[in-house]
């Protein structure tokens, strides 16, 4: 129970990795505000999150309107009495399009949700966090923000921001004792990446890229932010934990692989 008595907010908890970081706090102890657009999605999983013996409430806002990310955290700390815990985990990545094709819209709408919403929900909660003389907020980015993808230029933008914005902040707050940080988890099997699950194509063509020639489980990165959220962390501050099975750091081919051609060929 390395969470007991706190009180976490996770936003886009509603489905997926968000739902499954709800989940897991719930089960170390913490009491859990789960968020989403859909307020009877974030009900629902508010329920599940109860039966497991912890306090919980749904909470629908759009954290990329302000107005929206100010109620929700006022709601949660009327209900909860404070926040000591964030994870920025909603996100979008609604089209795969090469540059030249995306629309102003398109752009607005992945940049606005994954990098403005992140920090207005920084913004807000952290000014109630440095009021209460500390707290710890945990970034999702995506590897995708080191390596870029082609086809997902804004996605990828707003993870290499995310990565960003988590360094500057750390180094702002951490006289307040509010530590930041973030995970950039790989190709996982579940969440926004369900639909493509069934598509053995994608899936062998996603995983042959992998050291670990697997895609990641949603609960590897669970495991991560409980680690993030928890006194185990207490010295870890601005830095991005990278969750992929070795694809940032996989070459098609590296020197050892020139050398044994080298001497296959005499
Ligand atoms: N799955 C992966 O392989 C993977 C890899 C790397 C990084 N990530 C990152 O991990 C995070 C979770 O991804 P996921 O795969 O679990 O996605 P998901 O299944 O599509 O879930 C996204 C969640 O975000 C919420 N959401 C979307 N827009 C929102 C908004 N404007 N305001 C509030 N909530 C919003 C959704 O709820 P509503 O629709 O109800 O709003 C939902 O609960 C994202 O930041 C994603 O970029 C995922």
């Amino acid at each position: 129970m390395k969470l007991k008595g706190k009180v976490a907010l996770i936003t886009g908890s509603t489905r997926g990795i968000g739902r499954e970081f709800a989940i897991g706090f719930a089960k170390e102890g913490a009491d859990v505000i789960i968020n989403g657009r859909n307020l009877e999605k974030a009900k629902a999983v508010a329920e599940e999150v109860k039966s497991i013996g912890v306090k919980s409430i749904a909470i629908g806002a759009d954290v990329s309107l302000s107005q929206d990310v100010t109620r929700m955290v006022e709601e949660a700390i009327q209900s909860l009495g404070r926040i000591d815990l964030l994870v920025n985990n909603a996100g979008v990545n609604p089209f795969i399009l090469e540059a030249e094709k995306i629309k102003e819209e398109g752009w607005d709408q992945v940049i606005d949700v994954n990098l403005k919403g992140v920090f207005l929900c920084c913004q807000a909660v952290g000014k109630k966090m440095i009021e209460q003389g500390g707290g710890k907020i945990i970034n999702i980015s995506s590897v995708v923000g080191f390596l870029g993808e082609q086809g997902f230029l804004p996605y990828s933008v707003s993870k290499a921001g995310v990565m960003m914005l988590t360094r500057v902040l750390a180094y702002e707050w951490s006289k307040y004792h509010v530590t930041v940080n973030a995970i950039a988890p790989g190709f996982i099997a579940g969440g926004m990446n369900t639909p493509i699950l069934n598509k053995e194509i994608l899936v062998s063509g996603l995983t042959q890229q992998v050291p670990l020639k697997r895609l990641g489980k949603p609960e590897e990165i669970v495991k991560i932010a409980l680690f993030l959220a928890s006194e185990d962390s207490s010295y870890i501050n601005g830095t991005t934990i990278v969750a992929d099975g070795g694809l940032t750091g996989y070459r098609p081919v590296g020197f050892i692989d020139l050398i044994a051609e080298m001497m296959k060929r005499g």
